[in-house]
C-alpha cells in the first residue's frame, strides 16, 4: 500500500510535518556526504536533502516515493524563483518505484536550443519540461473556456465524421483506402464545412465543434498536417451579427484564460483592399509595440474578393466555394468575376490569421454558377457536391460561420512562436509524427486486403 500522498505544491503548508511525496528526480547534486535533488510532480518542484546512504543510488529520472520532514530553509538559502524555494524536504525513507536510463535530453530548462527532432523523438520526456506542462494546462483551460462560452450562448457541440468525402479548402486531401469498397477512398476532412452547412439545413441553427482538420500542405511554424479548429456555424444572421457575436465570444474566452481585460475592443474592421494598400498584407500586425509581450491586437479583415488568380492562371476561391458573393456585386459575376467582393471575413491577431469564415451561398443556382466559374463540369458538380445542392432544395436557412485555428490562438496567447509548442504530439518539420515516427511502411498483407500495391520497392528490403 502506498502511503497517503502530499502533492509538492502543498508542501509549503506542511512545514515541520512528515509527508510522503511521489515524483521524478529532476536533477541531482552530489555534495559528498549530502545529496541534494529536485523532485518533480505535476504540481511543482521541491529540493530534497538526504545522506549518501539514502540517496546515493538514486539517479536522474527515477520515480521515487520519499518520506521525510518539510523544513524551512535558512534565510540565506531561500530561492525566490520557485514556489517551494523557502523550504526543503529532509529525507527519512526512499522507495524506488521505477528506475530510468539517463534521460537523453535535459528537461529542466526552456529547451529551445535542443534539436527539434530529438525533442519530438522523446516527446514524452520533453513534455515534462515546465514550459510545456504550462502550455498543456493552458490549452486545456482554453478548450474548456471555449466550450463554456459557446454552450452558454446556446450553441450545441456536434461532432461530424472524419472518414468522409473531400471538402475543398485549398489543400491536398489525406486519403484513406476502403477495404469494403476496393478502389474507393475516404478523404479526411480539411474542415467540417459541408457537414456544418447540412446541420443548418437540419435546423440546428447554432453549432460548434472543436474539430480536427487534416490538410496535406507544406509545413510552417503556424501549420500542421492535422490541427484543431473551433468551428462555428449559425442560421438567420447577417454578416455583422456574426462578427459581433464572434467578437464577444473571443474576448470572453481570452479574458477568461489570461485573467485580465484586453484593451483592443471593439476590433477594427479593415477592408481587404485597404489593408493591402496601407499594410501591404491582409494580415496586418497592429500592435503598438510588437516587442511588448502580452500585447494583443485583433482586427477584422472584410470585403475580400470572391476569387483570386493563381500563378497557374486558374481562378480560385479566395476562401472556399461556399462563400457568398456580396449581393451588390452579383451582376458582375458573369462578366468580371475577379471584381466581385465576397462576404468572407478573417480575424487577425498580432499579424497572424487566427480565424476565417463567411456568409454562405444558399441559392443552388448561384452555387452552381460558382462551381462552373471554378471550371467544374456538370457531371463533376453532381458527383462532388450533388448532396449539398440537393439538401439546399429542401429549405435552407440563411447561414454563415467561422473557424478559428485553435493551435494558432493558443500559441499566440502563450507567446510561443510555433504551434508545435502547444500540441502534445506534433509532427516535425518534415511531417513525421512524434515518438512513433509515422508515416511508416505497412505489411504486404494489409495492402493486399485493401487491394493496393505500392509502385516503389521498399528500400529497407532491397538495400
Ligand atoms: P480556413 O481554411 O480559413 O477556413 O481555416 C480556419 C483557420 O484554421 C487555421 N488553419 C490552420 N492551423 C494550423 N495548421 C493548418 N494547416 C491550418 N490551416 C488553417 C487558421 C485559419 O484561419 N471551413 C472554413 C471556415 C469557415 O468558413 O467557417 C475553414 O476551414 O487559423
Amino acid at each position: 500500500m502506498l502511503a497517503e500522498r502530499t502533492l509538492i505544491g502543498q508542501t509549503v503548508n506542511r512545514v515541520d510535518q512528515k509527508v510522503t511525496l511521489y515524483g521524478w528526480v529532476n536533477s541531482i547534486r552530489d555534495h559528498g556526504k549530502l545529496v541534494f535533488l529536485d523532485l518533480r510532480d505535476r504540481s511543482g518542484l521541491i529540493q530534497v536533502v538526504g545522506n549518501k546512504e539514502l540517496l546515493g543510488k538514486v539517479k536522474n529520472g527515477f520515480v521515487l516515493a520519499i518520506e521525510g520532514k518539510v523544513k524551512s530553509r535558512p534565510q540565506r538559502l531561500v530561492n525566490d524563483k520557485i514556489a517551494t524555494g523557502g523550504i526543503e524536504l529532509l529525507v527519512e525513507k526512499v522507495t524506488v518505484l521505477a528506475k530510468s536510463q539517463e534521460p537523453p535530453l535535459d528537461v529542466s530548462g526552456l529547451g529551445k536550443k535542443i534539436n527539434d527532432d530529438l525533442r519530438l523523438r522523446y516527446r514524452y520526456l520533453d513534455l515534462r519540461r515546465p514550459r510545456l506542462r504550462k502550455n498543456l494546462e493552458f490549452r486545456h483551460r482554453l478548450m474548456q473556456a471555449v466550450r463554456q462560452s459557446l454552450s452558454a450562448r446556446g450553441f450545441w457541440e456536434i461532432d461530424t465524421p472524419n472518414l468522409s468525402k473531400s471538402t475543398p479548402e485549398g489543400a491536398r486531401d489525406f486519403l484513406v483506402p476502403s477495404r469494403l469498397h476496393q478502389g474507393k477512398f475516404y478523404a479526411l476532412p480539411q474542415s467540417p464545412q459541408q457537414y456544418k452547412q447540412l446541420l443548418m439545413v437540419a435546423g440546428v441553427e447554432k453549432y460548434f465543434q472543436i474539430a480536427t482538420c487534416f490538410r496535406d500542405e507544406d509545413l510552417r511554424a503556424d501549420r500542421g498536417l492535422e490541427f484543431k479548429q473551433i468551428d462555428i456555424e449559425m442560421s438567420f444572421v447577417t454578416r455583422d451579427e456574426i462578427l459581433a457575436l464572434v467578437e464577444e465570444f473571443v474576448v470572453e474566452v481570452v479574458e477568461t484564460v489570461l485573467g485580465r481585460k484586453i484593451s483592443s475592443k471593439p476590433f477594427p474592421k479593415i477592408a481587404y483592399q485597404e489593408a493591402k494598400k496601407r499594410y501591404k498584407t491582409d494580415k496586418p500586425d497592429l500592435r503598438k509595440n510588437p516587442d511588448d509581450p502580452g500585447e494583443l491586437a485583433f482586427a477584422w479583415i472584410v470585403d475580400f474578393p470572391l476569387f483570386e488568380k493563381t500563378t497557374t492562371r486558374e481562378i480560385n476561391p479566395m476562401h472556399h466555394p461556399f462563400t457568398s458573393p456580396n449581393p451588390d456585386d452579383l451582376p458582375k459575376l458573369a462578366i468580371d468575376p475577379l471584381a466581385v467582393r465576397s462576404w468572407q471575413y478573417d480575424l487577425v491577431l498580432n499579424g497572424q490569421e487566427i480565424a476565417g469564415g463567411s456568409v454562405r451561398i444558399t441559392d443552388p443556382k448561384v452555387q452552381k454558377q460558382i462551381f462552373k466559374i471554378l471550371g467544374h463540369k456538370d457531371r463533376e458538380i453532381q458527383e462532388r457536391f450533388g448532396h449539398l445542392l440537393e439538401a439546399f432544395s429542401y429549405g435552407v436557412p440563411p447561414h454563415g460561420g467561422i473557424a478559428f485555428g485553435f493551435d494558432r490562438l493558443a500559441a499566440i496567447l502563450l507567446g510561443e512562436d510555433s504551434i508545435r509548442e502547444v500540441i502534445a504530439f506534433p509532427v516535425n518539420a518534415s511531417g513525421r509524427t512524434s515518438v512513433m515516427e509515422a508515416p511508416s511502411r505497412v505489411d504486404q498483407g494489409q495492402l493486399k486486403e485493401l487491394g493496393l500495391k505500392t509502385v516503389d520497392e521498399d528500400p529497407d528490403q532491397t538495400a
